[in-house]
């Protein structure tokens, strides 16, 4: 165990180390790789070092160096090394944490972090928590806690509503958690990229008239196409008019609220009744680490009530033990809570809270400074740590200003230094940079703008 355990740590060790000269999205056209690597499972035991040497040296430099400094694109991944230390605990005690009586204790850590989550998000004390994969999976509880709280079993009549620029994860929990798709509403946006207020309202009007039952308003606490911040405050307002239950999805955007500072960027957050936020994204941690608050936590453990089975312990106190399978559909289950409660214990909060805050530091100077290099149209400003743009001159079609605005992602990613990805929002092509990543410094930032300068220069060159 010492020596394969050395042998593993050497390597993870020496490949972050590495990770800002790697190229920030590795070469990613791997069919025929893939393809060879299908085979039958072994029947034969392999040593261990091989494997470790195909893994560092040939597979893992294969994919997007998520966890890189120069990871601008999508929503940036972190990697905090004190999580994998914590999973490697976790993983070699594998103690049991599905119900509390099993590690009273360990699940104690967890529900300790849950309330750092709470009190960071200024949720109130009756709120309950659940560690999750993912924000995919936050999303899809906090529809379930909501159809439960507002539609009992009437769940065909039950509608919900988000803005057309929702994650993509809210309508496949909705159908997950039995809402289907003829009943969840996209509402329009404004020039800013946030749900219309007035036309929520509308929309809400409209179904009640035809005998529907409007139950959920689920908006965004930073898009992932422009990082836009729904009018939080203005539908907490509405929602509690309509009494309708109000989740934000905060899987990118909930972590700036941890920075005093930042906190009026995110108005409202609090009056939600549930919370999607990300531990894996804006806290940093590696990826499998999702997590939902509900505000008022009986609702969290109505969504998941089933009668008690036979043969598991009675839970002595549940108004004072957390016990997760009572708030979470997993029995059997990692031990997500230790990751983020020994990367808090071993940071400290007010680290995190610097970190984010630096984040935005670090994205509105490269959002001011990107908006002045020529051709540069800016669609998005940060409001958080996300921007957008693209690329136009005059004479340009819309087509020219996609293709070029694609190209010029594609361009700089080729580069090396940075790797930016797009998206496409009604029929324009958007530039996107976001900074996320605990490692992305000022340095990367510089290269960030000076490879989107010279890149934009040559297709400008071009037409
Ligand atoms: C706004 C938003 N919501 C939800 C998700 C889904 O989260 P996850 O990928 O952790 O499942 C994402 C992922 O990027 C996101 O940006």
């Amino acid at each position: 165990m010492h020596r394969m355990t050395r042998a593993v740590t050497e390597r993870s060790i020496d490949h972050i180390a590495t990770l800002a000269a790697q190229p920030s999205c590795g070469d990613v056209g791997a069919e025929t790789l893939s393809r060879s690597l299908r085979e039958a499972a072994p029947e034969e035991p392999s040593p261990l070092e091989p494997l470790l040497d195909r893994l560092f040296d040939e597979w893992i430099p294969r994919s997007f160096t998520a966890p890189g400094p120069g990871y601008l694109a999508y929503i940036p991944g972190g990697g905090l090394f004190p999580a994998a230390l914590a999973d490697f605990i976790a993983d070699t005690t594998n103690r049991y944490t599905g119900v509390w009586q099993a590690s009273p204790v360990l699940v104690q850590l967890e529900a300790n972090a849950l309330d750092w989550l709470r009190d960071w998000m200024d949720f109130p004390r009756s709120a309950r928590g659940l560690f999750t994969t993912g924000g995919s999976m936050a999303n899809f509880n906090a529809i379930l806690c909501a159809r439960e709280r507002h539609l009992g079993t009437d769940i065909r009549r039950g509608v919900m509503y988000t803005s057309t620029q929702a994650h993509h994860s809210i309508a496949k929990s909705a159908r997950l958690a039995g809402v289907f798709a003829d009943r969840v509403r996209s509402v329009e946006v404004d020039e800013s990229f946030r749900m219309r207020v007035e036309a929520l309202a509308e929309a809400i009007r409209r179904d009640r008239a035809e005998g529907l039952i409007p139950f959920l308003v689920v908006s965004s606490a930073g898009t992932t196409n422009t990082g836009a911040v729904d009018p939080l405050e203005m539908i907490a307002d509405l929602c509690a008019a309509e009494g309708l239950w109000h989740h934000v999805d905060g899987a990118y955007g909930a972590a700036f609220y941890m920075a005093p500072a930042l906190r009026p960027l995110l108005a409202g957050l609090p009056r939600a009744d549930s919370l999607t936020l990300d531990p894996h994204k804006g806290m940093f941690l590696p990826y499998g680490t999702g997590a939902l608050l509900v505000r008022d936590g009986e609702a969290l453990r109505a969504a998941h009530h089933v009668p008690h089975a036979g043969y598991l312990p009675t839970l002595p106190d549940a108004d004072e033990f957390y016990d997760p399978s009572l708030h979470g559909p997993d029995l059997s289950r990692g031990f997500p809570g230790l990751r983020v409660w020994l990367c808090v214990k071993l940071l400290g909060a007010a680290r995190f809270r610097a970190a984010i805050a630096e984040k935005r530091e670090l994205a509105l100077d490269a959002a001011a400074r990107i908006s002045r290099i020529p051709g540069i149209v800016m669609d998005a400003e940060p409001q958080l740590s996300l921007f957008a743009f693209h690329l136009s001159w005059p004479g340009a079609t819309r087509d020219d200003e996609n293709a070029a605005t694609r190209a010029l992602m594609d361009g700089v990613t080729a580069r090396g230094r940075v790797m930016l990805t797009g998206c496409t929002v009604d029929d324009r092509y958007l530039g996107r940079v976001c900074v996320l990543s605990f490692r992305t410094r000022r340095d990367r930032i510089d290269a960030c703008v000076e490879e989107v300068a010279a890149e934009a220069a040559t297709l400008l060159e071009r037409v």
